[in-house]
């Protein structure tokens, strides 16, 4: 080996690492929807690794991520199918020098058409004669998947337009506004599922669903920005744009042609203040050449167009002084460092508490209280904390609070002093003290009484901390022995919200084994998981004694969840518990198990409408089932009665009262088939 190779290889090493942690960043970004880099570190890397193949072409690889976009394949029922036009991704840039490189290699005359990059996912949609036939995502940029179905869920989509060519594409950006993307994460930290770190990852997990109807739900939006196929109208990307917009298309109003680097820094500067007001996420600007004529001239490199390029906007970063270190104890027992800051304007708020996720992070950055840290929310609700500033920065705080003191972790729970433990493999510390710990104990009963769970009125946060402190409630099964006369000598309790309370709880005796087995408050085992478990396992005595590896044949279930429930009810502690639930009479069975439960309803056509207390429509059309009844869609003369929620819609109010048809309210309809 002569000198030169010695001193190369550990570049070529470098490059093929590179190549495998950013194959592996794509992966965790585009199929899983948990990315592990931030868009900056990831472009630097790419960048690095493009430089490091340009020095050794003999390792050049089509393979390597620098030749192909990252792929979103990878989940099952969806039909591939290739795309008729590659879907390509766009360089980025973050500076006017490089919007200046970029401008350089253009013909002189070239306008350039400023656009809003929407941070959300890309799609492709075909329209053969004027009806939309396929929706498909960017895939691995061959190929992608249909999900047509969930597409026609979007309210700003046409599945039909007139006066267009027979056959053409639009693409565009599917998107979950802010409104509902906060709307989604407080429901699944309400069920303790895990958050959507931002939209454009809570778009893309909706999108990839099976339920088209949960998709409709969400409420995801579009916006679309590019025209595809033969013999389209225009010469320019602006013009077809316009066009594409009077055909009924959902077009951005930002769109701006340029003429000068000064013009789209302009343009920059605008939309980077504005982009705070729109009700969904950018994360920068696209610029495009506009005459169609000079982009098929420019042409396109392996993964990227050459007339095209994105700019993207600095996150928004605030530094800030860390005060102090504080844990939070959740109700699974983790506790997670809490960052007490200085109150600093991020984004249209203040913040003044920001996570630091666990100990690794902070020893990482060797953070301590006294220090100067940047703290960022970008596209994520939660603050988080992300860098330190250096400490012999002028800036930088007092010695007074910094000790200079090497950061330790409490060894013991801040609420509870029970020596913590952490699972190896695991980032987090816990508090094993499950039946000890106040957090604990009162978190497991507010997961309990939730909407989703047995959906208890009247006991919130403030009451379950007072009863907590007067010695009624130390666990879930103390509920059901709560007296009327112990409620309302209760500060601030009177007679008739104590009488509403236990109407709740009586109520609560009603609600299915799926929602039961969730309330339980098993660790992982989330709604849906409840659900599929509750599918296959109908009763509680089934479902306490399966193994792990019977448990691991359910779908979406996993060791670990099989482990937490194996381990649940191996803790003598629940095993009393859920004996005095089962004497309360809550439902641990499916109805589905027991065949019919009455024939009260026989030969009668229901028709539910409205939003329900006790329990949701779903469960409502199993209870008329299970009780012999039919339940129908649609008002008619044969309709027994309407059973009739809050908010009711005034088309079905009216048909009934002109066929006069009785209108039940789901008390009357439960005291019924009671
Ligand atoms: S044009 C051939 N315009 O950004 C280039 N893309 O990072 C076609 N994006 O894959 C893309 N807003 O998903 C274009 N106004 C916009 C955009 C936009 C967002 C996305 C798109 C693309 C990604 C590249």
């Amino acid at each position: 080996m002569d000198l030169f190779s010695e001193i190369e290889e550990p570049e070529r090493e470098e490059l093929k690492a590179l190549r495998r942690e950013l194959e592996e960043a794509n992966y965790q970004y585009y199929v899983l929807n948990q990315p592990t880099l931030s868009d900056r570190d990831f472009d630097f890397k790419m960048h690095r690794l493009q430089d490091l193949e340009a020095m050794f072409p003999d390792m050049f690889d089509p393979k390597s991520p620098t030749q192909h976009v990252g792929s979103d394949l990878g989940k099952k029922g969806f039909e591939q199918v290739k795309h008729k036009y590659p879907m390509l991704s766009l360089a980025n840039s973050y500076s006017r020098e490089e919007i200046e490189d970029w401008v350089r290699k253009l013909p002189s005359n070239a306008e350039i058409v400023c656009e809003l990059k929407y941070d959300g996912l890309s799609i492709s949609l075909w329209y053969e004669n004027g009806t939309l036939v396929r929706a498909l995502t960017r895939g691995d940029g061959q190929q992608g998947d249909d999900v047509i179905a969930n597409i026609k869920t979007i309210p700003s989509i046409p599945r039909h337009v007139v006066g267009t060519p027979s056959s053409f594409e639009m693409r565009g950006e599917v998107l979950l506004p802010w409104e509902r993307f906060e709307a989604l994460n407080r429901e699944r930290e309400e069920q303790e599922e895990p958050l959507f770190a931002n939209p454009r990852n809570a778009a893309s997990g909706t999108l990839k669903l099976q339920d088209p109807k949960e998709v409709a739900r969400r409420g995801l939006d579009a916006y679309l920005y590019y025209m595809l196929g033969e013999d389209l109208p225009g010469t320019t990307h602006y013009e077809r744009l316009q066009t594409a917009k009077q055909w009924g298309f959902h077009i951005s109003d930002a769109i701006k042609v340029c003429h000068s680097v000064d013009e789209v820094m302009a343009y920059i500067a605008y939309w980077d203040m504005e982009r705070k007001n729109l009700p969904v996420a950018t994360d920068g600007i696209v610029l495009k050449v506009n005459n169609l004529a000079q982009q098929e001239e420019l042409g396109y490199t392996a993964k990227t167009p050459r007339w095209a390029i994105a700019y993207k906007f600095p996150a928004e970063k605030q530094l800030t002084l860390l005060k102090e270190i504080t844990y939070q104890v959740g109700r699974t027992g983790v506790v997670t460092p809490v960052a007490n800051l200085e109150p600093v304007q991020l984004s249209g708020t203040i913040v003044q508490r920001a996570t630091l996720h666990n100990e690794d992070f902070i020893k990482s950055l060797d953070i301590r209280p006294g220090d100067r840290v940047w703290v960022e929310k970008g596209g994520e609700i939660i603050p988080k904390i992300v860098g330190r500033a250096d400490r012999n920065d002028e800036m930088s705080a007092t010695s007074s609070l910094n000790d200079g003191m090497m950061y330790s972790f409490p060894d013991v729970c801040p609420e509870c002093g029970a020596k913590l433990v952490r699972v190896e493999g695991e980032a987090a510390w816990r508090c094993p003290n499950e039946a000890g710990c106040p957090p604990q104990i009162k978190g497991k009963i507010e997961h309990f009484v939730s909407r989703k769970a047995m959906n208890i009125d009247g006991l919130g946060e403030e009451t379950i901390d007072l009863f907590y402190q007067n010695g009624l409630l130390r666990n879930i099964a103390d509920i059901y022995d709560l007296k009327l006369e112990d409620i309302a000598a209760q500060e601030r309790l009177g007679e008739k919200s104590a009488q509403n309370m236990l109407a709740g709880i009586e109520a609560s005796k009603n609600v299915p084994w799926a929602r039961v087995l969730f309330a339980l408050g098993i660790r992982m085992v989330g709604e849906t998981t409840a659900k599929k478990i509750a599918r296959v396992y109908n009763t509680i005595d089934s479902l306490q004694w399966a193994t792990t590896e019977q448990l691991c044949a359910i779908e979406d279930v996993g060791p670990q969840i099989a482990e937490n429930i194996v381990a649940y009810f191996n803790n003598i502690r629940n095993l009393e518990i859920l004996e005095r639930l089962h004497q309360a009479g809550l439902q641990f069975e499916s109805e589905a198990a027991e065949g019919p439960q009455s024939d009260k309803l026989a030969g009668m056509s229901i028709v539910i409408s409205g939003t329900f207390a006790h329990h949701s429509r779903d469960e409502y059309k199993a209870l008329i089932e299970a009780h012999g009844g039919k339940n129908v869609g649609s008002v008619s003369k044969k309709t027994s009665f309407i059973l009739a929620g809050d908010n009711m819609g005034p088309e079905k109010r009216k048909k009934a009262e002109s066929l006069g048809i009785k209108l039940m309210t789901e008390d009357e309809f439960l005291e019924m088939i009671k």
